[in-house]
């Protein structure tokens, strides 16, 4: 069993959800203006929703997560603001996943604010609905408990993190080998991934001196 769930998102499954959230739309008879990607995680989905919708209008904003100085948490926050005037139009904001729901309740609010168009509705392809604190207007999938959703548009990215998670929680291990750390990743996260993933992202953790490779042995720093 992984320790931590992990659900690798393939391409049909996103052309497929956003699909599902296009026609949930769709059949609500409610017609977007214009659309807001949630960047950067809202991109895809956004566009397909734009095509599904025939609508022409897309713009985006950045949500960032900072790790706040009182807590060990992390605040989100706008990062790109978006000044555009809405007026007499209706905003759809998309983003991949309501997890905790904070992008999106930030992003509603900055709409309103910055853009003031006539209405705002909210869509994601995933809702987990046991942890956010908002739920989307249209939604392709509930989840029910916690996973983390890797999505194609994030694989390097986030197999970055899971090989740093992998060599954090095997302190007394200063030296491996390439097919430890996929099979680590695969221990902890329960999904594979191609080998050019894992030379990739050794390089990067590399290049910020989280640790050291010399040809096909990787000695851990942390
Ligand atoms: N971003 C925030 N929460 C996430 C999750 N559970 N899966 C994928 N991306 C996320």
């Amino acid at each position: 069993m992984p320790k931590i769930k992990c659900k690798k998102v393939t391409w049909e499954e996103v052309e497929e959800w956003s699909r599902i959230v296009s026609d949930k739309v769709y059949s609500s008879g409610w017609t977007p203006d214009v659309v807001v990607a949630i960047s950067r995680g809202g991109y895809v989905p956004a566009r397909l929703v734009c095509d599904r919708l025939v609508v022409g209008e897309l713009v985006s904003l950045q949500i960032s997560h900072w790790p706040s100085a009182a807590q060990m948490a992390k605040e989100a926050g706008v990062r790109t603001p978006l000044y555009c005037n809405m007026g007499g139009k209706k905003a759809l904001i998309v983003d991949d996943i309501a997890d905790t729901g904070e992008s999106l309740i930030i992003a509603k609010d900055h709409v309103w604010t910055n853009c003031r168009p006539e209405a705002i509705r909210i869509a994601s392809l995933q809702w987990i609905s046991g942890s956010s604190k908002i739920r989307p207007d249209y939604y392709a999938e509930e989840v029910r408990g916690w996973i983390w959703y890797q999505y194609p548009w994030s694989r390097l990215e986030d197999i970055i993190g899971f090989v740093k998670k992998v060599v954090e929680e095997n302190p007394g291990k200063e030296l491996w080998s390439i097919e430890e750390l996929i099979r680590g990743v695969r221990e902890w996260y329960g999904v594979e991934f191609d080998r050019w993933f894992f030379e990739r992202a050794l390089d990067k953790l590399a290049s910020k001196g989280f640790l050291k490779r010399d040809g096909d042995r990787i000695i851990a720093k942390v």
